[in-house]
């Protein structure tokens, strides 16, 4: 078995990417976490993969100002320098231009805290909870250029109890997060899940 090699894309604390860390230690893993990649150089994310012994990398946004296309070519240009397969976003807080999302067509994947296509975008425990909505939880979609909404490769589920706020809902949520995220990347990795495929899904 050839493991794909896997960005993951950060910008804080980072515990996303150290549960497909984590799945990734397996033998039967199909994918490698080959590089961490954050554009937050104090990002906490860095120094817990550092310790994982993953090679890390920093692209730091602000020089380029508002040159989105050119922060991007730079993070392109580190991703194949590691001969990247996969990107993983999680918890990259910087929105990415069609440029780049099209190279990186269906081998790039985000997690969502939130049933898509429920609440795309920031808040989202928040306006669940205003919303009073009685289940909430986590998606990986193949990522597009429309933001958070790309075909889904699987969510879940849970419930929201009774005196919830905006930290208990995400806690748990969370957990939902690490679970569903390893499981995602294992079926593209495999071949098993493409943005073909998950796209005709989609579209029922
Ligand atoms: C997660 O809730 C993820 O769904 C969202 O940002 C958060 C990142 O958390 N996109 P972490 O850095 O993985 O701990």
């Amino acid at each position: 078995m050839t493991r794909k090699r896997v960005a993951v894309l950060i910008s804080g604390r980072g515990s996303n990417m150290t549960a497909l860390i984590e799945a990734a230690a397996a033998p039967d893993y199909p994918a490698q976490i080959a590089l961490v990649l954050s554009n937050e150089p104090d990002a906490a994310g860095l120094g817990r993969a550092r310790l994982a012994g993953i090679a890390t990398a920093v692209v730091d946004h602000r020089p380029f100002g508002q040159d989105r296309e050119a922060f991007e070519r730079a993070l392109d240009e580190t991703l194949h320098a590691h001969r990247i397969d996969l990107v993983c976003l999680a918890g990259f807080m910087r929105l990415l231009t069609p440029w780049f999302v099209t190279r990186w067509s269906g081998r790039m994947l985000n997690i969502h805290p939130a049933l898509l296509p429920q609440f795309k975008g920031l808040h989202t425990h928040r306006r669940a909870l205003e919303a009073g909505m009685q289940r909430h939880g986590a998606t990986v979609h193949f990522v597009v250029p429309e933001m958070d909404s790309g075909p889904i490769v699987l969510q879940d589920s849970v419930p929201v109890r009774e005196g919830d706020t905006e930290q208990t809902l995400a806690a748990r949520v969370l957990e939902v997060e690490h679970r569903i995220y390893p499981q995602a990347l294992r079926l593209v990795a495999e071949g098993r899940v493409t943005l073909a495929a998950a796209t005709t899904a989609t579209r029922g």
